[in-house]
């Protein structure tokens, strides 16, 4: 067993005595869309508010990544240095972040001194212990900027979906993390040239020798917490062989490797980013005086981080494995999401496709008639479509049924209709419980809620927030039901002779009230983590503490006293109109155009088309022989002693399967798994190597002779004709 390394860390924490959660650090390069909201920051915050109405000891850290090409690329295109590229998006993110109602402990910044210092202890600390190794290698070198590339500073033809300007670390359009070796006609960024190559030293983190921890650690130990799409991505890496990673590089803005050899050299923005989890728990324990040492080296803390599927191999790969050479304690669950398209087509802030968090505040929260509630309705819908196992969607319309019909129509109008009949038919206040008339449906009201508050602990504590937040809304619609069945406004007809009602006809008026202001408290507790700003203001409304929200109150039907007068209702949300969707829509037209407009005038002119060789016709009949059905690519690597074959495991919904396939030359079996496919389903098995192919995936090849995948969004299994 490696040294550091202990099995306890696999032991079941029942109840962690501290928790610390993290959010990817955006890189503050510009704006960020609502599919990062979606992807790291909402589900992290809600899990924290969650577990902060629970009392627990938990601190939420996030910051922005000042460092890495990406800083410095985006100084380049406008015109400025990196400090006022990050100092610009630093502050907006925070300011974004901030009034979305994403409630961090701490949002810090990689580029404090506290930072610098904390990643170059880091890294000392590995170096003298010999954990990483010096290489000399080869690199990409822009002869004519004197400069090598690394990184973003490299573009090419990404090898999997065939982006043009794939950068030489990932590409933004499929979301695979890359090495420059992999770009197909690699091109430098800085002058546009073909790169030459140069000698150069560097420091290695040495993966290959954890592959034996990681795979105890992450497929033994892990195999029943971690999302299938987390564990997927690990063991398709780990299957693949892990290679030693580069932790430094030739640039001058970063961490300056704190070596004398390192001269000219900065940490690897991969390097430090994450420690900026630990040094932006420092600085919020000076903030607040306390200690942060037991939040990375007592193992009852549970570290949680949360982040986007492109983000999978750094949080669960390299990141660990520093973290165990450093003698920190490692992570419980990365829960990462997969991507959040818009209408029909990638979210991308470069390609204009996208609805940056700032735009989103200055069109509908800083509006008039806007506000927090239109925070919240973001956060509703984007927590009911978020992209937990796999792609989902954002859509105008969508975000206006759901807004209209399930915030508006259901939460909305019970609360509503709660507070208006309690004025009109109980003075304005919480109505006495008549014990001799509860009846059966009085019961299964008090059932349901409980229900209720055990079934969304459970899908929060599981990452799954959609499946929570369905649970609170479905209890709205209880609530709605029940007083439809009740309808107290008809019982209120049973009249005396003094014009009021009867006693009976009051008293079962006061219990269905008092049942659906109970109700209405324990919807404000349990909304709480998702819409924090309607929790508040229905506190507001029923003019109790915020200390209601307390989760230890949900299910208990007990939260308002009888006799106590409560505020007029207000209005908790609005409707979307069709006529700003509308606009909206034609909004993010018009910005992609122009945007494409811009970019294409600025390539070079496109070459002829390939004049495409034609095959004979054939027959409907001989094509309605052939099955095509959509998969995903779940499992691949290579085929030994077979330059040009890699072994799949396609998932067609129903069932899994192995396919050989001859594109290893133009893939790496790790950046593949994920990928849409569109598969031929009845083909004849045929044995390959050794191993039985049953089916075949389809492919298309591009002007430059490239293969690129037909694939399609739509689910696993499908039929294509
Ligand atoms: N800046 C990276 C990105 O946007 C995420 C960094 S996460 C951290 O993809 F762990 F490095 F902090
Ligand atoms: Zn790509």
């Amino acid at each position: 067993m490696p040294d550091g390394f202990n099995c306890g860390i696999f032991a079941e924490m029942t109840t962690p005595k501290r928790y610390l959660i993290t959010s990817a650090l955006p890189y503050a390069n510009g704006p960020k869309h609502i599919g990062h909201l979606a992807g790291a920051y909402l589900p992290a915050d809600i899990y924290t508010r969650y577990l902060r109405a629970q009392q627990r000891d938990v601190v939420f850290v996030c910051g922005s990544d000042e460092h890495g090409a990406a800083i410095t690329i985006q100084a380049m295109k406008e015109n400025t240095t990196p400090k006022d590229i990050v100092d610009k998006y630093h502050a907006l993110l925070e300011s974004n972040m901030h009034d979305l109602g994403i409630s961090f402990d701490i949002y810090h910044r990689t580029s404090s001194p506290i930072h610098h210092e904390t990643a170059q202890e880091f890294f000392t600390k590995l170096n003298n212990h010999g954990d990483l190794e010096i290489k000399e290698s080869e690199q990409y070198f822009d002869e004519s900027a004197n400069t090598f590339l690394a990184d973003r500073y490299i573009i090419g033809t990404c090898p999997i979906c065939s982006n043009d300007n794939a950068y030489g670390d990932q590409c933004e359009k499929c979301g695979t993390s890359l090495s420059p070796e992999q770009l197909i006609n690699p091109r430098s960024t800085l002058s546009g040239n073909a790169p030459s190559k140069k000698k150069t030293t560097h420091w290695y983190l040495p993966l290959d020798k954890h592959e034996d921890f990681l795979r105890q650690w992450i497929l033994e130990g892990h195999k029943d917490d971690w999302k299938t799409n987390v564990l997927g991505q690990c063991k398709s890496w780990i299957e693949a062989g892990l290679q030693p990673r580069a932790v430094t590089r030739d640039l001058d803005w970063g961490v300056k490797v704190p070596v004398a050899e390192g001269e000219g050299k900065v940490l690897y923005v991969w390097f430090d980013a994450p420690i900026g989890y630990i040094s932006a728990t420092k600085q919020w324990a000076i903030n607040n005086n306390k200690d942060w040492k037991p939040y990375w080296e007592d193992k009852d803390t549970k570290l949680v981080h949360f982040i986007g599927k492109d983000n999978i191999v750094f949080h669960c790969i390299i990141f660990p494995v520093m973290l165990k050479l450093h003698g920190n304690i490692l992570p419980e669950n990365v829960p990462s999401n997969e991507f959040m398209n818009l209408e029909g087509d990638k979210m991308s802030t470069s390609r204009g496709w996208s609805i940056e968090m700032d735009e989103y505040i200055t069109d509908f929260v800083k509006k008039e008639n806007g506000g927090d509630m239109m925070v919240d309705a973001l956060r509703y819908y984007l927590t009911a479509i978020a992209p937990e196992t796999k792609d989902s969607e954002f859509t105008w319309k969508g975000f206006q049924d759901a807004l209209n019909s399930e915030l508006v129509a259901v939460f909305g109008n019970f609360v509503n209709r709660a507070f208006v009949l309690m004025h009109k038919l109980c003075n304005g206040k919480v109505p006495s419980l008549h014990a001799t008339i509860i009846d059966d449906a009085d019961r299964k009201l008090v059932a349901d809620i409980q229900e209720a508050k055990i079934a969304i602990e459970k899908n929060i504590e599981n990452y799954k927030y959609r499946d929570a937040l369905f649970e609170v809304i479905d209890l709205a619609r209880k609530g709605n039901k029940y007083m439809q069945d009740k309808e107290p406004w008809i019982v209120a007809k049973q009249t005396g002779e003094n014009g009021l009602p009867t006693v009976e006809a009051q008293q079962k008026i006061d219990n269905c009230l008092h049942y659906c202001l109970q109700l209405t408290a324990n919807m404000a507790v349990l909304i709480n983590p998702f819409l924090p700003f309607t929790a508040k203001k229905m506190c507001y409304m029923m003019k109790v503490v915020d200390k209601m929200l307390n989760w230890e109150n949900a299910g208990k039907v007990n939260l308002l006293s009888v006799g106590y007068s409560l505020r007029a209702p207000e209005l908790l949300f609005r409707k979307l109109e069709d006529i700003e969707i509308g606009e909206q829509i034609e909004k993010l037209k018009n910005k992609s155009k122009k945007l494409m407009e811009t970019t294409l005038n600025t390539q070079p002119e496109n070459t002829p088309e390939k004049v495409e060789e034609k095959k004979a016709t054939i027959q409907f009949d001989d094509f309605a022989k052939i099955d095509l059905k959509t998969g995903t690519i779940i499992a691949a690597e290579k085929v030994e002693k077979a330059d040009k074959l890699l072994k799949l495991e396609v998932d067609l919904g129903s069932e899994q399967r192995t396919i050989v396939s001859g594109i290893a030359m133009h893939f790496q079996p790790e950046n593949i798994i994920g990928q849409k496919v569109v598969v031929v389903t009845n083909l004849a098995p045929r044995k390959m190597r050794g191993i039985e192919s049953n089916g075949m995936i389809l492919m298309a090849e591009d002007k430059e002779g490239k293969l690129v995948f037909v694939s399609s969004d739509v689910n696993n299994g499908s039929n294509v004709s």
